[in-house]
């Protein structure tokens, strides 16, 4: 289902540095999965894909149903992992132009632009639709705000009843202000169980829900976070490949590395990384410790970041993310006259050429002194991603419990909102 391929670091990780790390490794894998390790209140994650509550599951995959009938738009509302998980993997399956959504997906809340909300109320001002309002127990302002005006507008358009048959609700289980919105108002609600944190969410409603109504299966995105569950078991370096993944990170910070840079070929897998970026930032960096995760898309930013990477500052690795089935290729032309001096690549085809590209770069940059690695899954669809996600869940718990630091809480997060509310309050 993924593999990982180590030959690009070889120069900067020795074979022993595995051998030795291996018992860390496989410590902060047993406080993992016993729930011996700090913060093990928000390991609901570790076995969701088995437990989850095949009931629920049935009946989102119902009210998806009826949504696709009945309205033309679904306007996701939420930021963070009420935002990125859904988003990344939409983003990877759907078409980049000519989409044919039955009902079209839309987002909020993740930023607090006022053009772009107007434009999408603008947008939706003669279409039926409804929303689908987002967030773990602390409701970030962003959704709250946008919730209230879209809230409003919808009561404005349809009444408070016609406003009532366009509000879902997905927040947790027992606590947050949503909570206690739907208790006054009694919108339709789903949750997100109280043990599993924000970013480490998209396998529940908070996911399913909009990824259903956009007609992904999400059955077969759980059948893949489930098989990787299966393989995260093993605490055999050589069997489980996020004990392997979370010690190589751990080697690159011991040797001074501190940026992370995931690397992309498919413009497809942009808000992968987005997703990333969050799983990675809230989760390791913290005490002051943690590398700084950043992204990339090549070819795009061979162009641009590429000069950076070959021969600035040397505190970076690269982590690649391929995808080696590719169902579609583009032919180069043969042409009769050869004005363009590119004859030699007639007959060839795009797939070959970003392959070459890809080994290129990684050959490059490994000489240059940014070692990296690659991920690989076989194909892109719903059962990969599934357990793409899974396995980088399981690699930054364990990389954080090897760095000493609690990887499922945000405190830092939170810093930024108590000054803002100063702030608007006066
Ligand atoms: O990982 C987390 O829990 C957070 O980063 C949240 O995703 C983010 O702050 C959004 O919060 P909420 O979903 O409560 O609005």
């Amino acid at each position: 289902m993924l593999t990982i391929n180590t030959e690009f670091l070889n120069q900067a990780v020795k074979a022993h540095e595995y051998i030795q790390l291996a018992p860390y490794a496989k410590l902060a894998h047993h406080q993992l999965v016993t729930g011996e390790g700090v913060g093990s209140d928000f390991h609901g994650w570790i076995r969701l894909p088995e437990t989850i509550d095949l009931e629920e599951v049935a009946d989102i995959k119902q009210r998806a149903e009826d949504i696709q009938q009945q309205f033309d738009a679904f306007v996701c509302i939420g930021i963070g992992g009420s935002y990125l998980g859904h988003k990344a993997i939409l983003e990877a399956l759907q078409p980049a132009v000519g989409k044919e959504e039955k009902t079209e997906i839309l987002f909020t809340a993740h930023n607090l632009s006022s053009r772009y909300l107007d434009e999408v109320m603008t947008y939706l001002a003669d279409k039926n639709y409804c929303i689908n309002v987002i967030a773990k127990e602390g409701i970030a302002l962003e959704t709250a705000v946008t919730f209230r005006i879209l809230r409003a507008e919808l009561e404005r358009r349809f009444g408070k009843e016609g406003a009532r048959e366009r509000i879902i609700v997905t927040t947790d289980k027992y606590r947050g202000p949503l909570k206690d919105i739907v208790a006054e108002q009694g919108y339709p609600m789903y949750h997100l169980p109280h043990e599993v944190g924000g970013r480490f969410s998209v396998f529940t409603p908070v996911g399913l829900l909009p990824l259903a109504v956009a007609g992904i299966d999400i059955d077969a995105l759980l059948a893949g976070a489930k098989q990787m569950m299966t393989v995260c078991e093993s605490d055999d370096i050589e069997a489980n490949p996020s004990l392997k993944y979370a010690i190589t990170r751990n080697i690159m910070t011991q040797k001074g590395k501190e940026i992370e840079l995931f690397v992309n070929y498919e413009p497809y897998m942009v808000f992968f990384s987005e997703w990333l970026k969050q799983l990675f930032g809230e989760s390791d960096g913290k005490d002051g410790k943690g590398l700084f995760p950043a992204s990339a898309l090549y070819s795009t930013d061979l162009h641009s970041l590429g000069q950076w990477v070959q021969e600035g500052r040397r505190n970076l690795f690269e982590t690649v993310l391929s995808v080696n089935d590719k169902p579609v290729d583009v032919p180069v032309p043969s042409l009769e006259e050869d004005l363009d001096n590119l004859g030699f690549l007639a007959g060839s085809s795009l797939n070959h050429i970003q392959a070459s590209i890809k080994q290129a770069s990684m050959v490059a940059h490994s000489d240059g002194g940014v070692p990296n690695l690659e991920i690989a899954i076989a194909k892109l669809d719903e059962f990969h991603l599934g357990g793409l996600m899974y396995f980088f869940m399981m690699s930054v718990s364990i990389g954080g419990y090897m760095a000493g630091v609690n990887p499922f809480d945000q405190n830092g997060v939170d810093q930024y909102k108590s000054e803002m509310m100063k702030i608007l309050k006066g």
